[in-house]
């Protein structure tokens, strides 16, 4: 099983890589190729240790880096996992990871962006649709859990 910790610098090739075989392997099949160039162009390894400064950032380690996501308060950011390890519950971990510090936080929902291509992701785990929006990088839709 996957075990999550918080992420580290040294983590960030780690990290941009996994996010660019995402982008590449998988939201590619929804989105443009252009739309998925300024993505991986966007999730640079200096812009991944930027983004883990504004936010709290974790990473699941089953066999190296397997999946990761990220927090600011109650919004969700880059939840990702590697193709190779999808099907096995390392998203809904991750996920369920960063809700637990948002209750502790004392907020009463969560709020993410998904793409389409992870849409059907976050019903399973209770997300609803409160709207949709354009974004830079394509169409995304907002959803929102009740926390307990
Ligand atoms: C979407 C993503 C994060 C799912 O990660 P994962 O580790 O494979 O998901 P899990 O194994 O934890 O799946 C949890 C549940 O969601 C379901 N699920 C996973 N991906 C799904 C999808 N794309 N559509 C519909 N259901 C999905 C699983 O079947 C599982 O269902 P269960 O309740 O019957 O067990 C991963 O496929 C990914 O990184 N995709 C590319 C990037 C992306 O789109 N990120 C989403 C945010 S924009």
């Amino acid at each position: 099983m996957a075990t999550i910790r918080r992420f580290d610098s040294a983590d960030a090739p780690a990290v941009a890589g996994l996010i660019e075989r995402c982008l590449r392997e998988v939201n590619s099949r929804d989105y443009p190729g252009e739309v998925i160039e300024r993505m991986c162009d966007h999730f640079t390894e200096q812009r991944i240790k930027e983004l883990a400064i504004q936010r709290e950032m974790f990473v699941a380690e089953a066999n190296g880096i397997a999946g990761t996501v990220s927090r600011d308060g109650n919004k969700v950011y880059t939840m990702f996992v590697n193709p190779r390890a999808a099907g096995r519950g390392i998203g809904r971990l991750l996920m369920r990871h960063i809700e637990a510090l948002a209750v502790v936080d004392g907020y009463d929902h969560m709020e993410t962006g998904a793409s389409i291509t992870g849409h059907g992701f976050y019903h399973r785990l209770g997300y609803i649709d409160v709207r949709s929006t354009e974004t830079e990088f394509g169409f995304n839709y907002i959803l929102r859990r009740n926390l307990p």
